[in-house]
């Protein structure tokens, strides 16, 4: 069952782009949220009115002084989101390149020598950052084992690897092969009472749909998302950085402002858009509960956003009435186990001696849109340890519903009965 009302679920679907039409194959179901979630149509229209405007940015004229005036109200917007009065926002390329860029000079400012720690949890975008600048620092790079049956790592796990003289540490909030988030405040203190200096730096691109971020909670250094993937659109990335970094030696202009983290122009349409994402969440909060404290609305639009993905995920896995669910599948395997707190949204299995590609391409057929991880640089470090060669990664999101997930469970069952041994 769907934890929304089916007419609230409606208006937030009625807010999206494409929820159940792909402009190139028809209709189709969306399970690939973490490849990039569904798009709102507010977004859409913001980013064509700002890709018309010729005006640069600090100009002594009207369109200019209401672009920085966008700039700033997003920025102001994004601290609502992710819970913080401190540090600062900027816009990059993407979410790799902004954890690159945080990686890149954390590592360069810390003390010299240490070590620096990260998690074979981890996507590639942090682990080869973090690889890739120990050994240009000269600094040897520790591995946090994750633990393969949960799918996710945690603060012990740190704790056994974490050194006095570990100057930085990696982490991923919420993983995008196994779906399951890791207790960012905990691991953040672990690695605190142990060295309190170490600059952290958090991947939270698959996290930040699915849940609030708290930034102030976690004493951190560095969080970066990738839009797109948060009902925003391609073609950048939003970071936070903390004042402390900021205030240590960083890439930035000859002799311009010593604060500065964003290097050249910037496309106010991607600040505005970042705008468009609060307002929907507030709006979702607001039908929650009515309230005027724009914090409690975004913690009420975070608290539903969990509890549809939560009933959603749960109906894929346990079934209802006489749809069997993925755990009563034959041969089904699941990341992280049929019963995990701490998923997200995802869903990653594999059906023993059926090829996961084949899996995505019987879905497809039936208009229901999925994505094979396989073992590769992507998803290695995941699937190896588990001696799997692929997966079938089901992500979904709040705006989907529990039709969509009888649907695909459908399908599974029908892909089943196909099979030699039927
Ligand atoms: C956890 C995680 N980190 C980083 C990235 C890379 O983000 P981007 O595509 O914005 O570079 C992804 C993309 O799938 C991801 O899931």
């Amino acid at each position: 069952m769907d934890h929304f009302t089916p007419d609230l679920l409606n208006e937030i679907r009625e807010q999206f782009a494409f929820v159940d039409k792909c402009p190139f194959s028809g209709e189709r179901i969306f399970f690939e949220n973490a490849g990039g979630a569904l798009t709102l149509k507010s977004v859409v229209e913001t980013s064509s009115k700002f890709a018309a405007i010729p005006d640069n940015q600090g100009r002594s004229n009207a369109a200019s002084k209401a672009l920085m005036d966008v700039i700033q109200k997003a920025k102001s917007d994004a601290a609502s989101l992710f819970g913080t009065t401190k540090g600062q926002f900027f816009v990059g390329e993407s979410g790799t390149e902004l954890l690159f860029r945080l990686v890149r000079n954390a590592a360069s400012s810390a003390d010299m020598g240490g070590n620096m720690v990260g998690s074979s949890f981890e996507h590639p975008a942090t682990r080869s950052a973090a690889k890739y600048w120990a050994a240009e620092t000269k600094r040897q790079y520790i591995n946090v084992q994750h633990d393969d049956t949960l799918g996710h790592v945690t603060a012990d796990h740190y704790s056994n690897i974490i050194t006095p003289d570990t100057r930085v540490v990696t982490i991923l909030h919420a993983s995008p092969v196994t779906g399951i988030s890791v207790d960012l405040k905990k691991i953040s203190e672990a690695v605190r009472s142990i060295s309190p200096e170490a600059l952290i730096i958090v991947d939270g691109v698959q996290y930040a749909a699915h849940g609030g971020i708290k930034i102030d909670d976690y004493d951190i250094d560095g969080y970066a998302i990738s839009p797109y993937k948060m009902y925003s659109r391609h073609g950048y990335g939003f970071a936070w950085v903390s004042d402390r970094l900021t205030q240590m030696q960083h890439e930035q202009l000859l002799d311009g402002p010593s604060e500065n983290w964003e290097l050249g122009t910037r496309d106010t349409g991607s600040y505005a858009t970042l705008s468009d994402v609060v307002e929907y969440l507030e709006w979702l909060g607001e039908k929650v509960e009515s309230t005027n404290n724009r914090t409690k609305k975004l913690t009420n639009a975070a608290k539903a956003i969990a509890a549809q993905e939560t009933s959603l995920t749960e109906l894929m896995i346990n079934g209802e009435d006489n749809i069997k669910g993925l755990k009563d599948l034959e041969g089904i395997q699941i990341i992280g186990g049929e019963k995990n707190p701490n998923r997200k949204g995802l869903v990653s299995f594999r059906i023993v001696g059926s090829p996961s590609q084949e899996i995505v391409d019987f879905l497809n057929v039936n208009g229901i849109r999925t994505h094979v991880r396989k073992a590769d640089h992507y998803s290695g470090n995941i699937l190896n340890p588990l001696g799997w060669e692929d997966c079938v990664r089901v992500s979904v999101c709040h705006y989907n519903s529990s039709e969509e997930i009888k649907s695909l469970l459908l399908a599974l069952n029908e892909f089943q009965m196909k099979l030699p041994t039927n």
